[in-house]
C-alpha cells in the first residue's frame, strides 16, 4: 500500500482505498493527521517567512512554545522544570538524560527494565531490553543493571524489593545507581501498563536511596494515556522526563527533556545537535499544548478511553486471545507468546479489511492499538469491529486447517 493523503484518523491510498488508522505513526500523531488548527499556523510561519532554523537562537516560536508549556503542562501541576531541547529523536532525549543523570550524580550505573524501549542510539541501546535489536549495537555502555519490569509475559517478580535489597547490601558486588531509567506504560515490550502501586513504590524507594528517576514518556505520553504524562496516574513526579513522538503534535521531528531545576548542571553545548528545537515543531507543539487547557478536548480523551475499553471487551472473549489491555487511547490484543504468526496474520486480514496498525511485544505476539487520541468515537469502534472480524476469520482458517 502507498499512502498518499490522511486525515485525522483516516489515511488514503494511492489506489484510493481508505484505512482507519490504528497506528498513528507509532505514537507521534496522537492528535491525528493534518490538524487544521496546527496546519493554519504552520502555514502562517511559512508564508510570513519566519526562521526555520535556529538552533540556539532565540525566536517567537520557541518563546511561545516555552510559555504554552509553562501556562498548560507546568504551573498547573506546581513543577519546577528545565526544558532542554535535544536532537529531534526519543532516542536524543534519553541520551541527554543519562548523560545528565551520570554527570549530577558522579555514578555512572543505571537501572533499566526488561522489555524496555528507549531508542536505538547506542545509549539508548543499551537500557532497552530486546537481544534482537542489541544485537546489531556492537559494545553498549556498561554499568546497567536490567531489573524485571513489574508485569509483562513472564512470572511476576517483586522487582522493586530486588533493587532495594541490591542497593542496601554492601556485599551485592554493583555500585549505587544514578538513575533508574522507565516507561510508566510499556508500549513496545507488549503494552504493559505499571500500576499506581508499582511507580510509587519505584519513586519512594528511588528518592530514598538518591537515585535519580527518569521517565521516559516518548510512546506514553502526550495524553496517550489520558493525562498528559503517563506518570501521572501514579501521582509520582521524575527527576527528569522525556518527550518526543507527539510532542510537536503534527508528526514533525522535535524532542524535549524536563529537568527539575537543581539538577541542571550541564554546561553551554555539552549535549548538542544542529536540529534542537525545530522551529517549525515549536510552532505546531505550541497548538497541541494548548488543546490540553480545553476541557471539551480533555473530555472527548477520556470518553475515547471508555470506548476503547468497551470495545475490547468483546475481543477478550475470543478462546484465541491470550489478554486484551488498556490504559487510555492505547489498547493491546495479546495471543500469547508462541502465537506470533496468528498475531501477523490478523495484522494483514484487518489492513485488508481496512485498519492499520502495528504489532509489539517480545515476538509481535501484541495487536498494538494506537489511533489518534482525538478519533470519533463511531470510528473507534468501527476500526474495533474491524479487528474482532479479522480475528474470527484467521481462526475460522485456522480451524478448518487452511493457511492463515
Ligand atoms: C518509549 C520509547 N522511547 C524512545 C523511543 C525512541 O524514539 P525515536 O524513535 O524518536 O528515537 C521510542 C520509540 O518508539 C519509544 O517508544
Amino acid at each position: 500500500v502507498v499512502f498518499a493523503s490522511a486525515q485525522g484518523d483516516e489515511l488514503r491510498a494511492e489506489d484510493g482505498r481508505t484505512f482507519i488508522d490504528f497506528f498513528a505513526g507509532s505514537g507521534a500523531l496522537n492528535y491525528g493527521h493534518n490538524d487544521p488548527r496546527m496546519k493554519a499556523a504552520l502555514l502562517d510561519h511559512l508564508t510570513s517567512d519566519q526562521i526555520t532554523h535556529a538552533l540556539d537562537l532565540e525566536t517567537p516560536a520557541k518563546r511561545r512554545f516555552l510559555e504554552t508549556l509553562e501556562r498548560v503542562l507546568l504551573a498547573p501541576r506546581g513543577w519546577d522544570f528545565k526544558v532542554q531541547f535535544c536532537g529531534p529523536s526519543g532516542a536524543d532525549a534519553n541520551e541527554a538524560a543519562l548523560k545528565l543523570a551520570r554527570k549530577v550524580t558522579g555514578r555512572r550505573r543505571v537501572v533499566a527494565f526488561s522489555g524496555a524501549y528507549h531508542g536505538m542510539t547506542t545509549g539508548a541501546l543499551s537500557v532497552s531490553g530486546a537481544k534482537r535489536l542489541r544485537a546489531a549495537g556492537g559494545p553498549l555502555l556498561g554499568e546497567i543493571t536490567f531489573a524485571p519490569y513489574e508485569t509483562d509475559s513472564y512470572e511476576a517478580l517483586d522487582s522493586i524489593g530486588y533493587l532495594r535489597r541490591m542497593v542496601t547490601d554492601p556485599s551485592n558486588g554493583t555500585d549505587l545507581p544514578a538513575a533508574v531509567i522507565v516507561e510508566p506504560v510499556q508500549i513496545q515490550g507488549g503494552l504493559y501498563p505499571a500500576s499506581k502501586r508499582w511507580l510509587t513504590e519505584l519513586r519512594e524507594w528511588t528518592e530514598q536511596a538518591g537515585i535519580l528517576l527518569i521517565c521516559d514518556e516518548v510512546q506514553a505520553g502526550c495524553g496517550r494515556t489520558g493525562t498528559f504524562f503517563s506518570f501521572e496516574r501514579a501521582g509520582i513526579v521524575p527527576d527528569i522526563v522525556t518527550c518526543a513522538k507527539s510532542i510537536s503534535g503534527y508528526g514533525l521531528p522535535f524532542s524535549i527533556v524536563l529537568l527539575k531545576r537543581e539538577i541542571d548542571v550541564w554546561e553551554p553545548g555539552e549535549h548538542t545537535g544542529t536540529f534542537r528545537g525545530n522551529q517549525l515543531a515549536l510552532v505546531t507543539a505550541e497548538v497541541a499544548l494548548s488543546y490540553w487547557s480545553d476541557s471539551e478536548f480533555v473530555r472527548r480523551v477520556q470518553s475515547n478511553a471508555e470506548v476503547l475499553a468497551d470495545g475490547l471487551r468483546p475481543i477478550a472473549e475470543i478462546p484465541q486471545v491470550r489478554a486484551c489491555r488498556a490504559v487510555g487511547v492505547i489498547g493491546g490484543v495479546d495471543f500469547g507468546l508462541g502465537n506470533a504468526a496468528r498475531s501477523e496474520a490478523v495484522q494483514a486480514r484487518a489492513l485488508e479489511l481496512g485498519v492499520l496498525y502495528e504489532r509489539c511485544g517480545r515476538e509481535g505476539e501484541v495487536a498494538k492499538l494506537m489511533p489518534p487520541i482525538t478519533i470519533a468515537p463511531d470510528r473507534l469502534w468501527a476500526g474495533l469491529e474491524i479487528l474482532r472480524r479479522a480475528i474470527c476469520e484467521v481462526v475460522e482458517r485456522e480451524q478448518a486447517g487452511e493457511p492463515r
